[in-house]
């Protein structure tokens, strides 16, 4: 192939010469002898060089190898070394080549024409060795140079639209008009059009489709016009066909430098995302409802397993009332009653009364559901009260209830019937353990604050104790060890500790000095959160976390 170029001089082929190299230099010349002492100047110096002895054959070599520099004769038949430039300039397949002329016209305008034609030299016939050596040089570096850039930014670019076509939430760009300038697929996606219909609308208008409305109020208003960051949930976009979505989006100001362009927003569609959330709440309010349930449910089985004990203490009273009144109609039935002695049997009668009534009361107020929520709560008037319900239960045991509530302690915030519900279960546990161990000492119940956000009650007892194996068991339901047992009891109690914000749990005794010993006695405790202080000096307030 190279033979057949050079060897005759008079018809030079015009194909590749060289091909070691990937810069190419095309040579154009209609003079055969320009053309072989360019190609002896330029040959051996790693260029594939391509030859072409008119305008016609130049462009089309020039089109099918783009190479990096032309060295162009001006005066050429047909069409001469300006229209190549011209065509080539105009093509963006060969537009980047840089093209040289070369012309034996030294004059200026000639130069003038050539640049503003998009030459990017030129060099004088007769040709220095030396000076198209340099120049080809220089031009077929930049032009290298300046491909390989433009390949690189080609490749980046692809990389940036891979992302944002892949991105599932859709991007908007606003220019600070809040025109769309930008829209990936996923935004013509939600929006149920294409992206080309959505670039130019204005995003105020498109998406919140009311003119009478004041922009400034809509999301991402203030990010385009004033560049401040948005963030919402669950705002309300319209599509491209009028139908309604709620999306959460966020807005961030596009900057350049210190000159802000209007926004970017990123949005998607959060439908499915708010049926779930729902769907939970629903699922949760179940939850809390059949919980509120199963603790009523304890509290009526504990009232079924207290009822022996309540007849008896509302059954003394009404003995007594009854003996009481006997005695009044006898005072009566004299012909001079003793009125000081008749009025105080009266107010034994009322006494009597009194006691019976205070039972139900507190049956009553423990019967009831808690509908009233959390509430600041004294714990030591609470469990004073605990202690003479569940002293109804007692009868059998010599050593009571003993409640010790430290100085410091602080209200708490919590239900007052659910406190109490856990407080009488874990009293009335601790009784039975006493009872089944024989044990005549009292079941002690301690408040201490557990640090300065928790009060901590503590229920011990000397009874029976728990065998370590199931101390694992205590608050799974139905776990008993009692013939006549339900096992629900502790579960429940957890449940509405947990409901109050407290932790509910079992601490194996000191062993003490009798360590071995059967009677090894047991530790439940619970906490519950302090009420917050009053702002002010006023009175503790509770949280509105209801449960
Ligand atoms: N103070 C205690 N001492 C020893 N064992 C206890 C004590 N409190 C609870 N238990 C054990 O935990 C089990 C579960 O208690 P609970 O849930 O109240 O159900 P129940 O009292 O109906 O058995 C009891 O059967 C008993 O074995
Ligand atoms: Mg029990």
């Amino acid at each position: 192939m190279m033979e057949g170029m050079l060897a005759t001089g008079q018809t030079f082929m015009t194909d590749a010469v060289q091909e070691t190299t990937d810069l190419t230099v095309l040579l154009v010349d209609d003079n055969p002898q320009n053309l072989k002492v360019l190609y002896e100047t330029l040959k051996d110096r790693g260029y594939r060089l391509l030859i072409a002895n008119g305008g016609g054959k130049a462009l089309d070599l020039a089109y099918r190898h783009t190479p990096e520099v032309i060295l162009l004769d001006i005066m050429m038949p047909e069409i001469d070394g300006y229209k190549v430039c011209q065509l080539l300039k105009s093509d963006p397949v060969t537009a980047d080549c840089a093209v040289v002329f070369l012309s034996a016209l030294d004059d200026v305008d000639t130069k003038v024409r050539g640049f503003a034609l998009g030459g990017a030299d030129y060099i004088s016939k007769p040709f220095q060795a030396q000076e198209v050596i340099a120049r080809v040089q220089t031009h077929a570096r930049v032009i290298r140079l300046e491909r390989e850039l433009q390949a690189r930014n080609r490749q980046l670019e692809n990389d940036q639209a891979r992302i944002l076509n892949s991105i599932s939430e859709g991007i908007y760009g606003l220019d600070n008009e809040g025109r769309i300038v930008y829209a990936n697929p996923a935004a013509a996606m939600i929006m149920r059009t294409s992206a080309a219909e959505l670039i130019g609308q204005n995003f105020f208008e498109f998406h919140f489709g009311r003119p009478d409305q004041d922009l400034a109020d809509l999301p991402a208003h203030a990010t385009c016009c004033r560049g401040q960051p948005e963030n919402q949930r669950n705002v309300e976009l319209f599509r491209a066909d009028g139908t309604r979505f709620p999306a959460e989006y966020c807005s961030t100001p596009k900057w350049d430098g210190d000159q802000f362009h209007g926004a970017v927003v990123v949005f998607r569609d959060i439908t499915v995302e708010l049926k779930n959330e729902q769907a939970l709440e629903e699922a949760r309010k179940l939850v809390q409802e059949q919980r509120d349930q199963l603790a009523h449910v304890s509290r009526m089985t504990t009232m079924g397993e207290m009822a022996a004990g309540v007849a008896h203490e509302v059954n003394q009273p009404l003995t007594a009332i009854t003996n009481y009144s006997r005695v009044a109609q006898r005072l009566i039935a004299k012909d001079q009653p003793d009125i000081g002695l008749l009025s105080e049997t009266l107010g034994k009668i009322e006494a009597q009364s009194h006691r019976a009534s205070e039972v139900i009361r507190r049956i009553r107020r423990f019967m009831k559901k808690p509908a009233a929520g959390k509430e600041v709560l004294s714990l030591a008037a609470l469990l004073e009260d605990t202690r003479r319900f569940a002293e109804v239960d007692i009868r059998n045991n010599d050593g009571g209830i003993e409640v010790t509530v430290a100085d410091d302690v602080q209200n708490v915030c919590a239900d007052p019937v659910q406190v109490q519900q856990v407080a009488l279960n874990l009293i009335r546990n601790a009784l039975e353990a006493t009872r089944s161990a024989g044990s005549s000492e009292p079941v002690r119940v301690s408040v201490t604050m557990a640090d300065s956000q928790f009060v901590r009650v503590d229920v011990v007892d000397s009874g029976v104790g728990l065998a370590e194996e199931d101390e694992a068991k205590l608050f799974l339901p139905f776990f008993t060890t009692k013939e006549e047992g339900m096992g629900i009891g502790l579960p429940t109690c957890r449940s509405l500790i947990q409901a109050q914000g407290g932790v509910i749990g079992y601490q194996r005794p000191d062993p003490g000095d009798d360590s071995g010993g059967a009677s090894r006695g047991a530790c439940f405790y619970f906490t519950l959160p302090v009420a917050a202080p009053g702002i002010d000096g006023a009175a503790p307030v509770c949280g509105s976390s209801g449960v």
